[in-house]
């Protein structure tokens, strides 16, 4: 009896003690002119009511909101927008004060003129420097025909074999870029690189703890190897003028009006491989589980890569017209895009105190710019939860207000084509040659990140 009485005691004291956290954290929040919403806990918010319950959490906090209300998420206090309009405004307002916000770990990791840390005239032209390596003639000239090269070598030898899709998509990402970047294929260099480039990027998602062992410390110190491997490749380009690759375009100074120092052009591959990689490859991993799971829009898919086939010698590379050509598998990325929710979101920061939607956001709050229920509203995309490529045949859904699958505004995404030529390209070696089945049981995980915790494992044969 005197336990019972006193473990009720403890409950009591935890419950007075925790109802008076909760209220000291919503007081310290109270100022005037936010929006509704709640804070959480001191320090830690609703991450974690937002980590467990992902999408859920955000739109109960929508139903008792509205569409711009207040939390503290992921150690910093965040507004979360999910109105079209002032989304819109979000994106399109850097210079008046609305940064990129993402995680300290994120900008440390990828150095401090990766373009998500520089604004202004410096983010002009480091941006203009990216986009003059994929003009349409550099397209059809260089990048083109090395994605075509890499993707053939790539899906050589997968007949007869059980494959981790999962693992697969994400060398072919990596990798397809690092051909791009510095004309590195397999080999010790392209082996190193790789498995620092997997720590880095497990540090860049990490808490940015700086002691031994951490995820972050990790991150930090393959970041260091890969600027050293980079400033070799920089070194080994200035005595050699054979290469055409992105670096040798980046250094080529004369030519180039987007003059970059040494330190600019290695953050801005890292920038270039961080922003390519899980992106493309979740892409291509969804679209092939989708086309495994509706086989009436892989029959489509494969008439049109037939089509582009026939007529073709076997060595023959997939030129830029055909490339355009490719309506169908367009729309099969983006419809693999939205219904898996690749990017939930993009991330700002108040650089002073601005007054948004009538609401005064303080200076240094973040600003979650939340695209995902976007995805599944009805009356954008009717049959919302349907894989449905056919609606985006009407060209014009892609230049909807709405439409922000690759961001929009001064930020919008400078690799779009890139991304959508490299799983193009994946996708037509890949239903050409091959057909597959699921090895079945693997789990999918759509929040916070799209991904196959134990791999996603498919059984491979010929097509032919
Ligand atoms: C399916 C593939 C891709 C998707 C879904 C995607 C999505 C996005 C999104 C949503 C943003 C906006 C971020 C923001 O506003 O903060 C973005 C920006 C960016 N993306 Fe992509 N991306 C893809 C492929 C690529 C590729 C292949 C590259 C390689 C060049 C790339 C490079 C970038 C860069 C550098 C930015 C930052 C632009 C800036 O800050 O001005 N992306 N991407």
């Amino acid at each position: 009896m005197a336990a019972f009485i006193v473990l009720l005691c403890f409950g009591c004291l935890a419950l007075c003690i925790s109802s008076a956290l909760l209220r000291w954290n919503e007081l310290k929040y109270r100022k005037k002119g936010l929006p509704p919403g709640t804070m959480g806990w001191p320090i830690f918010g609703e991450t974690t009511e937002f980590l467990k319950q992902g999408p859920s959490f955000i739109k109960n906090q929508r139903t008792r909101y509205g569409n711009f209300f207040k939390s503290h998420l992921l150690g910093c206090p965040t507004i979360v927008s999910m109105d079209p309009d002032i989304n819109r405004y979000i994106l399109m307002n850097e210079a008046k004060g609305l940064v990129p916000g993402y995680p300290q770990s994120m900008l440390d990791i990828l150095g401090k003129c990766n373009i998500a840390a520089v604004h202004g005239s410096t983010h002009k032209y480091m941006r203009g420097a990216l986009l003059s390596l994929i003009t349409p003639a550099k397209l059809r000239h260089q990048v083109l025909p090395k994605i075509d090269q890499f993707m053939r070598s790539h899906l050589s030898d997968w007949n007869q074999k059980i494959i981790n899709i999962q693992d697969k998509t994400k060398e072919m990402a990596l990798m397809s870029s690092l051909k791009q970047i510095a004309g590195l294929e397999c080999g010790p260099m392209c082996e190193e690189f790789k498995q620092e480039f997997f720590k880095l990027v497990l540090g860049t998602l990490s808490l940015p703890i700086d002691l031994p062992g951490t995820s972050y410390k990790n991150g930090f110190k393959a970041r260091k190897n890969i600027v050293d491997m980079l400033r070799r490749l920089i070194e080994q380009r200035r005595s050699s003028t054979e290469e055409d690759d992105m670096l040798s375009q980046l250094m080529k100074a004369e030519e180039n009006r987007h003059r970059l120092t040494d330190d600019e052009i290695i953050d801005q591959i890292i920038t270039i491989l961080y922003s390519g990689y899980e992106t493309v490859s979740t892409t291509s991993m969804m679209a092939i589980k989708y086309l495994h799971d509706n086989p009436h829009v892989l029959h489509e898919l494969r008439k049109e890569h037939t089509a582009i086939r026939q007529g073709k010698n076997l060595e023959d590379p997939i030129t830029l017209e055909e490339f355009k050509s490719m309506r169908f598998t367009r729309a099969v990325i983006f419809e693999t895009s939205r219904l898996a929710t690749i990017v939930n979101g993009v991330l700002r920061k108040t650089t002073r105190d601005m007054e948004i939607n009538g609401f005064v956001i303080p200076e240094g709050w973040r600003i979650y710019v939340y695209t995902r229920e976007i995805n599944y509203d009805p009356t954008l995309y009717p049959d919302p939860m349907r894989f449905n490529p056919w609606r985006w045949l009407d060209k014009s859904l892609e230049s909807q207000n709405y439409f922000l699958l690759f961001g929009g505004g001064t930020r919008q995404c400078p690799g779009k084509e890139l991304g959508i030529a490299e799983i193009s390209t994946f996708l037509h070696y890949f239903v050409t040659r091959y057909r597959w089945e699921e090895v079945g049981g693997d789990k999918l995980m759509k929040f916070p990140r799209v991904e196959a915790p134990n791999g996603l494992h498919i059984r491979v044969s010929s097509y032919s």
